[in-house]
């Protein structure tokens, strides 16, 4: 069946169905991925090994022993997909940048080539009515900057990170008016260096591992100013966070105080520190001589104004009120519904997150920068594929996403993750979060019915 005809009938009816709800006419509506997961091309056009390059190929790190060298090979075939992008009808998309391309040994000689690829990029999604969204750091860490300076571990790294943000913004700033420094501090920082998942998988004592986590906000905040120093006066700068989200098992007051608490009390690490430019006193004590080292200085440049915050929510922890321990985080029940990755799904904690953050960090505006849902999406149906569960996933979490904005939650925009189906880390390409099927022995992409359900949601800027 033709989509693209049965959707210009769907989107005519549905301006018919009252009422409908409507999202500000600003808002942005986008899809995300990230260079590492869909570049492929490792080693063309003078690019650097990253420390992803060197972790996947280490046997048994990677289901099936997938490694993004490949990937969706969007080096390549990046017109198409920029192409697809605008069938669907996005008005942005966000990427990620491989610093490796751009300076293959993470500091010194720039590549022009790599410069080449993102401007040519940036050109066709601007050809496209397509705003460009950049993310300069998704993870993949040059590797010479692991082996030099032993990564995150080193300010070294935060220091070399601002250059390369610097080098960047000055030469695409001119086009790229939105950008995000780091997508997820604890994925390139706990699960390598605790938990001896994702590059450089390494496990470390606590104080290190805490190290890593200050030097990569300490990073961030060098290099905020690197950008408004280098780039165009018109830009907006932001950071990426997978924050612990919770919510009210009721929406009872004092269930709503207790998850509130709960928040706070979770995202003492990184959320805090960025927009209080402090460690908390609770923290401090808690962990002791495994304390990072740092110095006010430091702490001021983290706390550095940033003009947005880009959320990844792809779920969160139900809480209730405890009278004796102020809160209680709830165990999900056998048979809860879940997604492909086994994550609960909860779209209330869009809203929450929202409601939370207005509340600690006052009215800064917010992107969804991520979210979606991985789903077994069936090899054999190859005429149509039919992901109603990611359809209605989407559905219910624009929902809140909607009702925050109504409520004076200052929601800007939404990305989906993902474009299109890639390189899921550890899980390599047996996870699809995309609303794009990618076969990869061909390459051919398809697009699912979700993508349908996402164009008639942007075309119509509503839900019901
Ligand atoms: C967050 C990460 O930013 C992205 O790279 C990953 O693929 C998705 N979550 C799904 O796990």
């Amino acid at each position: 069946m033709d989509y693209s005809k049965s959707n210009r009938r769907c989107c005519k009816g549905i301006a018919f169905v009252k009422p409908l709800r409507t999202f500000p006419k600003n808002f942005i509506w986008g899809a995300a991925t990230s260079a590492y997961q869909i570049e492929g091309a490792y080693d063309e056009d003078g690019r650097g090994l990253s420390t992803w390059d060197v972790f996947c190929r280490q046997p048994g790190r990677i289901r099936e022993n997938h490694t993004g060298e490949i990937a969706c090979d969007h080096f390549h075939l990046y017109k198409d997909d920029v192409k697809l992008m605008r069938d669907i009808g996005l008005k942005a998309y966000r990427f990620s940048i491989s610093w490796s391309r751009i300076l293959p040994e993470g500091e010194g000689a720039i590549n022009p080539k790599g410069f080449d690829f993102y401007s040519r990029l940036i050109d066709e999604l601007i050809e496209n009515g397509i705003t460009p969204y950049v993310t300069l750091f998704h993870w993949d860490l040059p590797d010479n900057l692991e082996k030099k300076y032993g990564g995150w571990r080193s300010k070294e790294v935060s220091k070399r990170f601002a250059d390369y943000a610097g080098i960047v913004s000055d030469r695409l700033s001119d086009r790229v008016k939105n950008w995000m420094t780091i997508n997820e501090i604890a994925c390139f920082t706990v699960l390598p260096h605790k938990l001896d998942r994702y590059a450089p998988a390494k496990v470390e004592p606590p104080k290190i591992v805490n190290q890593t986590i200050h030097n990569a906000l300490y990073g961030h905040g060098l290099a905020v100013r690197a950008i408004r120093d280098n780039a165009d006066t018109d830009v907006k700068i932001g950071i990426v966070e997978n924050l612990a989200v919770t919510y009210p098992v009721l929406d009872l007051k004092k269930d709503i105080d207790a998850a509130s608490k709960c928040f706070k009390d979770k995202n003492q690490a990184i959320l805090f520190p960025l927009f209080k430019g402090n460690y908390s006193r609770q923290m401090i004590k808690k962990l002791g001589a495994d304390m990072p080292d740092y110095t006010e200085e430091e702490m001021k440049v983290i706390a550095e104004p940033v003009d947005f915050i880009g959320y990844n929510i792809y779920g969160g922890s139900p809480v209730r009120h405890d009278d004796v321990n102020v809160y209680e985080v709830l165990p999900y029940p056998k048979g809860y519904p879940k997604t492909d990755m086994d994550w609960a799904v909860s779209p209330r904690s869009i809203y929450y997150a929202l409601k939370y953050t207005k509340e600690y960090f006052g009215d800064i505006p917010v992107y969804l920068t991520e979210n979606g849902m991985a789903s077994d999406d069936d090899e054999t149906q190859s005429e149509e594929i039919f992901d109603l569960d990611r359809l209605e996933y989407l559905r219910t979490h624009l929902d809140m996403s909607l009702k925050a904005i109504q409520d004076g939650f200052n929601l800007k925009g939404y990305f989906v993750w993902s474009f299109m189906d890639n390189f899921e880390w550890d899980w390599g390409f047996t996870k699809r979060f995309g609303i794009v099927r990618v076969n990869y022995s061909t390459m051919h992409r398809q697009r699912k019915l979700s993508s349908y359900f996402y164009e008639n949601v942007i075309k119509s800027g509503s839900i019901l």
